[in-house]
């Protein structure tokens, strides 16, 4: 693997191969026994051109535990404010002889657009990971998620998952569904209202709902997603207290799903719109435990591009 892009075409093997090497990483160590080797002497540059808690964060502690150097390039006071275009600044920074360019950014395939020009310009040995590009894919948010399915049941052959909320805006959903069908989950349900579907999405093999009642009954897996307003312009859109009434995810809703049903979100919550407190404060959360697989995940990830 030369970049992580996207997870459209990666195949099984390859998912799996990333879960299982992030499991001795997830594994609880102090001290300077967290810090492995195998990226001594990389640098990793982190490009965010879009905001982030969880994906910025875990990326920089999972290359310091990797012994790489990190750089966190502050977008708001870099020359990309001047002006600077989106290419020149990765010349730059190839410049400065980065080794891999971790990158986030609002439009849709900027990654790609990095890779390619490092292809065309003599960087091959430079990695790329997508971080988020607009509402086109969040890989390592995927991965993520699928180890933290296994970890909680082990098993894909069996599940049914449903995914909820604004599924047209979320890059998230996507590297969800193509992960599940991947790894050979055999239900995955989409919720939600029709303005806030992507055309076509049935294509990918999923089973739409527009009713809550009728998708969360009977599923082992309950993933919720923000409305992303972010994203929205123009949109006629429900408002927040409209689509926690219909599509809100409360106790009373939870209860239809199995009773080990485990209840998952990319983060960042917004309480009372898409999640009720009382869930994402219950014991079937396993909200925490994704941020915390997010760091082995993104080792996994990390340590196996560098091997190239
Ligand atoms: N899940 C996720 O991408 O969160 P951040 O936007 O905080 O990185």
């Amino acid at each position: 693997l030369q970049h992580l892009l996207t997870i459209d075409g990666l195949p099984r093997e390859i998912i799996m191969a990333i879960i299982d090497r992030a499991i001795p990483f997830a594994k609880p160590v102090r001290g300077e026994a967290k810090k492995l080797p195998l990226m001594r002497g990389k640098s990793v540059f982190n490009l965010f051109f879009e905001n982030s808690t969880r994906t910025r964060t875990t990326f920089e502690i999972a290359a310091k535990r990797l012994s790489a150097d990190v750089i966190n390039l502050n977008i708001n006071s870099s020359s990309t404010a001047k002006g600077e275009t989106l290419l020149d600044t990765v010349d730059n920074l190839t410049a400065m002889q980065a080794d891999m360019f971790v990158v986030r950014h609002a439009e849709s395939g900027a990654p790609h657009l990095i890779a390619q020009h490092l292809a065309a310009t003599g960087g091959n040995h430079i990695h790329v990971v997508n971080a988020g590009d607009g509402r086109h894919a969040h890989p390592t948010q995927g991965l993520l998620d699928m180890y933290t399915i296994r970890h909680y049941k082990k098993d894909f052959s069996n599940l049914t998952v449903a995914i909820i909320g604004d599924i047209l805006h979320s890059r998230v959903a996507r590297s969800q569904i193509l992960a599940l069908t991947a790894l050979g989950v055999p239900e995955i349900r989409v919720i939600a209202p029709k303005t806030l579907l992507p055309t076509g999405i049935e294509r990918m093999g999923v089973r739409i709902c527009n009713d809550m009642n009728e998708g969360l009954r009977g599923v082992d897996v309950v993933m919720t997603l923000r409305l992303q307003n972010e994203r929205m312009q123009g949109a006629l859109l429900p408002s927040p207290q409209e689509f926690f009434k219909v599509y809100g995810l409360t106790p009373e809703r939870l209860a239809l799903a199995k009773p080990d049903a485990i209840v998952m979100h990319p983060g960042p919550l917004n309480r009372g719109v898409e999640i009720d407190s009382a869930v994402a404060d219950s014991r079937q959360a396993v909200i925490l435990p994704q941020v915390t697989f997010g760091i082995a995940v993104r080792m996994a990830v990390m340590s196996m591009l560098a091997e190239k």
